[in-house]
């Protein structure tokens, strides 16, 4: 069992995916930690320092290191779904659950901790929500080819095998 969470930037990837793994005693990934070490800079350093195409290339690399996992879950970045064919291999690879959100709940979940993300990090309140709004439309189609999708508001800590039972 290869599980991939997929969402948006604050919907909760990490966050379940760390109390979901310790609780049915399977290996946690995040893979923006993993590219963190792997390049010994923060996400927000390698956008800045490297560019985004370099995060990229690098995210996706990673992410295919891990089919040599099992019995793991994988919480993927916001932008992971949406490049170099990334939402397909984690199709083919195992289980892709999309914690959906709206961009009103995604904006009062970001707020507080933006200035670590790149993409949201210049924005002020007022454009935060628009943003949000227009690139969640962009990134839906993507997000939306996820064998399993659950509303945020519906997540607790037995939903993963609800989820995986029903
Ligand atoms: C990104 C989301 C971030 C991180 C990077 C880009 C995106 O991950 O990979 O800042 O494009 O949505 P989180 O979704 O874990 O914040």
């Amino acid at each position: 069992m290869r599980i991939f969470l997929i969402g948006f930037m604050g919907s909760g990837k990490t966050h379940w995916g760390r109390i979901w793994a310790q609780q049915y005693g399977m290996e946690f990934f995040d893979l923006d930690e993993m590219i963190e070490q792997q390049e010994q800079k923060t996400v927000d350093a390698i956008f800045e320092q490297e560019g985004e195409d370099h995060f990229r290339k690098t995210e996706s690399a990673l992410l295919r290191t891990l089919f040599k996992k099992d019995h793991c879950i994988i919480a993927g970045g916001g932008g992971t779904p949406c490049f170099h064919n990334n939402m397909q291999w984690m199709n083919s690879n195992g289980t892709t659950i999309y914690l959906q959100a709206t961009p009103e709940q995604l904006v009062e979940r970001i707020e507080k901790e933006k200035d670590k993300r790149p993409l949201l990090k210049k924005l002020n309140q007022a454009d935060l929500l628009s943003f949000i709004d227009d690139k969640l439309t962009e990134r839906e189609p993507f997000y939306n080819s996820s064998q399993i999708i659950i509303p945020v508001d519906k997540l607790n800590t037995e939903s993963l095998e609800k989820i995986l039972n029903s």
